[in-house]
């Protein structure tokens, strides 16, 4: 066992040492990982590009090495910036990427089931027929993909949900709620986890790894804009949660 172990760790620090000289040969060819990035971040704040572009910085995709050249095209290799844009367009040119009505379809590439329930519900259907109604960005931001607070789901909603328009006004507090209950199913889960890490195969185990997949549902059908359904799927979590064995508080 151990001496498995020593081998193994034997070949991770021969692979570290073939990375480390393979790298070290690429940056002779060409300086930078992805020349978007590099030029972008030394653009000043004072442009509208230079904000836009230090917005990425720190957003869950800058963690996982989603660059720009992933949603708005070009050639992040190459240096020169007429070539890098090629293909890359404005946000208000029809063929661009990130043109709205195609915005969907640029992040499904990668959140394929959000998409999927996006694409069926009447918002999608209002986007693509008449160019009105949210997509992916209008809650979650461009670069930012932050995820939404109780209170600003509401707003997003309140700006065609409301008594002025008067198409179904009650949406923005009833979906403040559900989210506010979303979270707080969230944070049972995680809580409960802490409090019984139960082991493999164990009935506690599988009640909470139903909790979990009842509270992916749920958020799942937030895309489908389907307030009531995700109602049921949090039902579900309460519960799954409900069986879980009385619980032996750790000291
Ligand atoms: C050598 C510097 C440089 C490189 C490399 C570069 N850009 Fe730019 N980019 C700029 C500058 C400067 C602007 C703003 C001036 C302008 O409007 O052309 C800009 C503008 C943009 C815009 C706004 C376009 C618009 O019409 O509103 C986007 C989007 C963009 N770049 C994305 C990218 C992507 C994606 C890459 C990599 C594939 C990239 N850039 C590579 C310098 C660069
Ligand atoms: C996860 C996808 C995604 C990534 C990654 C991303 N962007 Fe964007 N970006 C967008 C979307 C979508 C829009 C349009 C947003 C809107 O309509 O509000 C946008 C808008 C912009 C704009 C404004 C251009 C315009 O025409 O309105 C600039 C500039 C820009 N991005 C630069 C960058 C740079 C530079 C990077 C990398 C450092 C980057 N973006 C990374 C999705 C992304
Ligand atoms: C090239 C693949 C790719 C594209 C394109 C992409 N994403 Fe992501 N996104 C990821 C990865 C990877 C993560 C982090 C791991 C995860 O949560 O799946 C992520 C995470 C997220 C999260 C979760 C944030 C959190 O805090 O948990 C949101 C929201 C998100 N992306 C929205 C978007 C939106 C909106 C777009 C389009 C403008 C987009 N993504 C385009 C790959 C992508
Ligand atoms: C009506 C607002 C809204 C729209 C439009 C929307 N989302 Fe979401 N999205 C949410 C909410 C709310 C959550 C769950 C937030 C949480 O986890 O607290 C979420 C969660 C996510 C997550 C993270 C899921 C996870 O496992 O934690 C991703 C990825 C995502 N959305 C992608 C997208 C994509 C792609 C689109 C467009 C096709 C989109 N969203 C459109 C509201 C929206
Ligand atoms: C850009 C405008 C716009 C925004 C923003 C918007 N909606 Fe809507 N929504 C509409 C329109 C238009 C209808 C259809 C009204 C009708 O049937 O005549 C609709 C219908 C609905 C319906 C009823 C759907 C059905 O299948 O009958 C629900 C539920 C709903 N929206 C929820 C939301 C939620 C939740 C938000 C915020 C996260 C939101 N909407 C944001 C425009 C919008």
């Amino acid at each position: 066992m151990s001496r498995l172990r020593y081998i193994v760790g034997f070949f991770i620090i021969l692979s570290g040492i073939f990375i480390l000289s393979a790298s070290g040969r690429a940056a002779k060819v060409k300086k930078t990982e992805n020349s978007c990035v590099d030029c972008h971040s030394k653009l000043p704040s004072s442009s509208f590009v230079g904000v836009k572009s230090h917005d990425w910085k720190g957003s869950i995709h800058q963690k996982h090495g989603v660059t720009c050249d992933k949603c708005h095209g070009g050639n992040p290799s190459a240096m020169d910036e007429r070539e890098a844009h090629a293909g890359v367009m404005g946000s208000s040119n029809p063929q661009s990427r990130v043109y709205y009505k195609n915005i969907p379809s640029t992040c499904g590439r990668c959140h394929g089931a959000e998409f999927y329930n996006f694409i069926q519900s009447y918002h999608f259907k209002k986007l693509e027929a008449a160019g009105k109604g949210p997509n992916c960005v209008t809650c979650h931001g461009s670069m930012v993909t932050s995820i939404l607070t109780p209170d600003d789901i509401a707003n997003v909603c309140d700006r065609c949900h409301n008594e002025r328009i008067g198409i179904f006004p009650y949406v923005p507090q009833k979906a403040k709620a559900v989210l506010l209950l979303l979270k707080e199913s969230q944070a049972l889960i995680t809580a409960d986890k802490r409090l019984y890490h139960p082991a493999k195969g164990t009935k506690d185990a599988f009640y909470l790894e139903k909790a979990q997949s009842s509270l992916y549902s749920a958020k799942l059908e937030w895309h489908r804009f389907d307030l009531d359904a995700i109602i049921r799927h949090l039902q579900d979590v309460d519960d799954s949660l409900k069986n879980l064995s009385p619980n032996k508080l750790h000291p």
